[in-house]
């Protein structure tokens, strides 16, 4: 007799990291580090005071109606410690508003021995013990970022090796403690190289990393991929057209990603807030079929219009609020390839609308 094998029953592990890509919402990334905010607090001339890192992410998390587009968010450690005016840790602020909280657990790029121009991302002493508290205080997914330069005779494929390594201990670890985790490989945008450079870089990159990943029986149900799009260098005189850079980063993507991966979250890594939607939403116009969920995973794309609107001045935090909002609705609309450049305008349109504050 025939014997048919069930699918493997859903673990709460693949529920969660379906839950992060479920349909037209995406993930904030909040998780700046101490230099990293304070380099963008600097560009509003704000003071980067623990108090300031705090009401600038609180107003973030509690934008109204921004649940509808934000299925998750990314903080930095010392934002795990936070908590409201009435003591409400912010991670359960987060959780309450049917947002899920996740955290970035690397400890940053640093230098790699015998290779200096390039960098190995460390963090995995002491991991499991951190992961571990993260999940006893409601966190419920966890980043960890390598990065891969391109430049001359770069990157070595020891550098990738040793990046793709340190990626699949720290997700084996993080699914090990019942944290989905978020791998994520960035091919930097800086230098000169042409979009096919980009696409062999990322492609190698992410062919490294899913051998590793298979090698410490990573369960692919229950993790996402945070990759770079595929893109021309920021000073590379030839500029790719945004249909190109969504063909090439999906082949890319069909070339080298297991159709297993609930979802993609791109980073948007030095392209505009208009870029970074523009292209997530030709993806998702062109592409429709693929296998996995096509969604984001922004910092900078989300942040630099409430950043703006914000400047420190607590009178400016529904005009930021708003700014996050409309940003997100956008990113939301990308996720269906429904974005259009004109929605662009309709913030300032509605009446009440950020230039009304
Ligand atoms: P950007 O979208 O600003 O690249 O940040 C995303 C991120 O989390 C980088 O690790």
């Amino acid at each position: 007799m025939l014997t048919v094998t069930q699918p493997p029953v859903e673990s709460s592990l693949a529920g969660i990291a379906r839950a992060l890509v479920a349909d037209g919402r995406g993930i904030l990334a909040a998780d700046e580090s101490l230099p990293t905010i304070e380099k963008r607090f600097r560009t509003i001339d704000v003071e980067s005071t623990e108090e300031a890192r705090r009401s600038y992410r609180e107003l973030l998390f509690t934008a109204p109606d921004v649940e509808q587009y934000i299925s998750g968010v990314i903080l930095f450690d010392g934002t795990t410690h936070q908590v409201d005016a009435s003591g409400t840790p912010l991670v359960d602020v987060l959780t309450a508003r049917g947002i899920i909280p996740g955290v970035k657990v690397d400890r940053g790029a640093k230098p790699l021995a015998g290779s200096p121009r390039e960098t190995v991302t460390e963090g995995l002493d002491g991991l499991r013990e951190r992961l571990h508290d993260y999940h006893e205080r409601g966190l419920r997914f966890t980043k960890w970022r390598a990065v891969i330069a391109i430049g001359d005779g770069l990157p070595t494929p020891y550098c990738i090796r040793a990046n793709a390594d340190a990626l699949a201990r720290y997700a084996a670890l993080s699914q090990e403690e019942g944290l989905v985790p978020i791998v994520e490989p960035e091919v930097l945008i800086d230098g000169d190289h042409t979009i096919e450079r980009c696409y062999d870089v990322t492609e190698a990159t992410l062919h490294y990393v899913f051998d590793v990943l298979h090698q410490h029986r990573v369960d692919l149900d229950a993790m996402l991929l945070k990759p770079n799009m595929v893109l021309s260098g920021k000073s590379c005189p030839d500029h790719a057209t945004v249909e190109v850079v969504a063909d090439m980063t999906v082949r890319c993507l069909l070339h080298s990603v297991p159709a297993a991966i609930p979802g993609i979250v791109f980073l948007s890594g030095g392209q505009t807030s208009e870029q970074a939607t523009e292209r997530l939403s030709a993806m998702n116009a062109r592409a429709p079929e693929v296998p996995w969920q096509l969604s984001f995973s922004y910092g900078r794309a989300l942040q630099e219009a409430p950043l703006n609107a914000w400047r420190g001045d607590p009178a400016n935090t529904e005009a930021a609020q708003r700014a996050l909002c409309h940003r997100a609705r956008l990113n939301g609309a990308a996720r269906y390839g429904r974005y259009e450049p004109e929605m662009e305008g309709e913030l300032e349109a509605a009446p009440g609308g950020a230039d009304a504050a």
